[in-house]
């Protein structure tokens, strides 16, 4: 089956240039204004932006076991609407994600189930080195150095040495201190206002455990990535500590911070916790510095009712993977940034750390991952029209500028979008098992 987009602005490696994509199978077979193949279907992209799928490298998909909260059908329809291609899920799902089996089994799972490609991390225990040294099929090792939502930590030093220095995959973590949580949660024992999430979670937290992180990977030459970096402090220990390290923000910690508890209430009750202004200012500046690498969501679903809740009983985390590419286009809309720019943090930086083969990028022989770009098309976000699972989100009552109205994965149209209609693909076959070169030359 070939499919030709002609005509798109096309956000090629080394440039973006009006241009046509020939799609022949699961790759990109040509790229060419003057092609003159014959296509099974043809479209005009006339003043459309045709980019490389999105690569989320940080989502809570929570199948197996928590399947209330969201489910790899429906997340992967959100993935779809959203550009997003490929996502790499956490391992904090029950069972967790934390030995070869359970990774076996996640992937088995996955097959026939996902409109987009997946990848899956194993989780670090106390106790799991030998399961860490020997799994392959998986983006890479993720460690809770602070606890959040699951019962996944590993907080020890003699551990976390062992991790660092005799596994070969890359490692990234979530960073925040326990004992500081832990302190802090004990000094505001007896508050109620889900404001004080961000004094629990404060910037001290994040930032002992971010230098403890970089600590240990510096010392084993170990590359490692800082998972949703909340503060500026951090970013500045991740820039000193030169390209082993890199660091990645989410869209909750670039729009929200603690001006926005009063208004939204526990929808915002996030790990690490939203921080001040500031800090939303300092992170946006980091990316345009490149300072940090990576745009992901943390997509964290969990049902209205459990975030209906008291503090501290709501849970922490909110979805967002349908929404963060439409949340940057509409910044390129307003001037703040460009689109190479969205597309660098998105797709290729992604791509680059987790060793995807053959993804983000537009490239000949590459697969075929592509959005298309209406950047003049509104994005509407209402807790009515979300995908997720959960059906709410925090940009409730947002019209953003700026949207996908067509993703492919591996070739296949997967979500379509005309005059506000959204059309799914019903085969769930079409996302397919990320390949990693990790180890490659
Ligand atoms: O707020 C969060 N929720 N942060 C995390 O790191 C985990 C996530 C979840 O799984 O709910």
């Amino acid at each position: 089956m070939k499919t030709l987009i002609r005509n798109a602005h096309v956000v090629l490696p080394d440039e973006t240039a009006v241009t046509s994509v020939l799609i022949d199978g699961t790759t990109i077979a040509s790229i060419d204004p003057a092609i003159q193949t014959r296509a099974d279907i043809e479209l005009d992209a006339t003043g459309r932006w045709l980019i490389p799928g999105v690569v989320d490298d940080q989502v809570h998909f929570r199948e197996p076991g928590l399947t209330h909260k969201e489910d790899l059908h429906h997340a992967s329809r959100a993935c779809a609407k959203g550009g997003v291609t490929s996502f790499l899920e956490m391992p904090n799902t029950v069972p967790n994600t934390v030995d070869r089996k359970a990774l076996e089994e996640k992937l088995a799972m996955a097959r026939g189930k996902c409109l987009v490609n997946y990848g899956f991390y194993i989780g670090a225990t106390l106790d799991n080195l030998s399961e860490l040294k020997s799994v392959t099929r998986t983006p890479g090792i993720k460690i809770f150095i602070g606890s959040s939502t699951g019962n996944l930590l590993v907080d020890d030093q003699e551990v976390l040495e062992a991790i660092f220095a005799e596994t070969r995959l890359p490692i990234c973590a979530h960073c925040e201190d326990e004992a500081t949580v832990r302190a802090n949660a004990e000094k505001y024992s007896a508050e109620t206002d889900v404001a004080f999430h961000s004094r629990v979670r404060d910037h001290e937290a994040a930032l002992i455990a971010t230098r403890r992180s970089i600590d240990l990977a510096l010392r084993h030459q170990h590359p490692f990535h800082v998972l949703h970096v909340s503060t500026a402090a951090e970013v500045e220990e991740i820039h000193q500590a030169g390209d082993l390290i890199t660091g990645e923000v989410c869209p909750h910690h670039l729009f929200f911070n603690v001006d926005d508890y009063e208004r939204l209430g526990s929808l915002v009750k996030m790990n690490p916790s939203i921080k001040n202004r500031e800090d939303n200012e300092a992170l946006w500046q980091a990316l345009i510095d490149g300072k940090l690498q990576v745009v992901a969501t943390d997509h964290a679903p969990h049902t209205r009712e459990e975030k209906r809740q008291p503090y501290p009983a709501c849970p922490s985390g909110l979805p967002a993977v349908e929404n963060s590419l439409a949340l940057m286009l509409n910044e390129v809309n307003q001037g703040r940034i460009d689109i190479r720019q969205v597309v660098h943090w998105m797709c290729v930086e992604p791509t680059r750390i987790w060793h995807l083969r053959n993804k983000g990028a537009i490239r000949e022989g590459f697969d075929a991952d592509l959005a298309l770009i209406d950047m003049d098309a509104p994005h509407p976000v209402s807790h009515d029209n979300q995908q997720a699972k959960c059906g709410w989100s925090p940009w409730d009552g947002v019209t953003l500028k700026g949207s996908v109205v067509q993703t492919w994965v591996m070739g296949r149209e997967v979500f379509r979008k005309e005059q506000g209609q959204e059309t799914f693909s019903t085969d769930h076959h079409s996302g397919h098992e990320i390949e990693f070169s990790h180890g490659d030359a």
